[in-house]
């Protein structure tokens, strides 16, 4: 069995078919891209996986562990501190502190005050923003929260990291930044990294293999440069649809 398996999960939202059969088998330390058109169920997919969003039918196997026998919202919760998810938008808690914020995902780990204090700096040093640390959420740019974001959900050291969207709305500088952050991180973590995006230079920089998710169905799977030659014409037009910047990023 997979490390991470989904097997023909379906999920619906009253008479809207969300997932039609998904199955994905992704392996421990893959760096793994979910890309899709918009609405499609990229982030319903990758939620299902941490128990956010419950499919109708089918399986989803973490580490050999069926979450459909995970009943209670409680019962997630030994999943959600092994995968970490970094939300499309970047979530921070606006009445905290860029301090606060990370220390959040920090509270169940029993550390000490300096050890607390040590890693909070630590990962706000590995975003590039250290010096953030007391600055409240307003007080900060687009890119700054989605690193600060970033930076809460790696702060425990888990297993899987979840990114969705990770560049979506980043400038181009930014989203260098944050996808070689990505890839620092899955060096430094040894963690298992999944990644939604239509940012095709993104993924084809991150991820080892990707599947294409479109109306329910995975079109296309397999490692990038394939799918970027898929024989389906969909698919081909989306995954080639900006060659410029593609270039720039080869
Ligand atoms: N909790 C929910 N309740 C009802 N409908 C939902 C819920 N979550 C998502 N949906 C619907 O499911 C569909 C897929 O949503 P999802 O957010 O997974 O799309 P996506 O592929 O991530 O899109 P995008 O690229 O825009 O982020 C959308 O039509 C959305 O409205
Ligand atoms: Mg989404």
């Amino acid at each position: 069995m997979s490390y991470i398996a989904y097997e023909h999960v379906y999920k619906a939202f009253g008479s809207q078919v969300i997932c039609e059969g998904i199955s994905l088998n992704i392996e421990k330390g893959e760096s793994f891209c979910i890309i899709g058109p918009s609405g499609t169920g990229k982030t319903v997919t990758i939620k299902m996986l941490i128990g956010l969003i419950q499919p109708d039918a089918g399986e989803i196997t973490f580490d050999d562990i069926r979450l459909s026998t995970l009943k209670r919202d409680e019962d997630f919760l030994p999943i959600r501190k092994r995968i970490a998810m970094v939300f499309q938008g970047a979530a921070l808690f606006d009445s905290m502190t860029v301090f606060d914020n990370v220390a959040y995902g920090l509270a169940k780990l029993n550390l000490s005050e300096g050890e607390l204090k040590d890693r909070v700096e630590e990962r706000l040093t590995w975003v590039g923003l250290e010096e953030a640390i007391h600055k409240m959420p307003a007080e900060l740019s687009g890119g700054m929260k989605k690193r600060v974001g970033l930076a809460r959900a790696i702060a425990p050291d888990p297993e899987v990291v979840l990114y969705d969207e990770p560049t979506a709305g980043l400038d181009p500088i930014n989203t260098v930044r944050v996808v070689e952050l990505i890839l620092n991180l899955q060096e430094r973590l040894k963690s298992t990294a999944i990644t939604v995006t239509h940012d095709i230079p993104a993924a084809r920089r991150i991820c080892s293999r990707a599947a294409f998710i479109n109306e329910g169905h995975i079109q296309a799977l397999g490692p990038i440069q394939e799918l970027m030659h898929h024989s389906d014409h969909f698919v081909r037009t989306f995954l080639n649809s900006n060659p410029l910047v593609n270039d720039i990023l080869d």
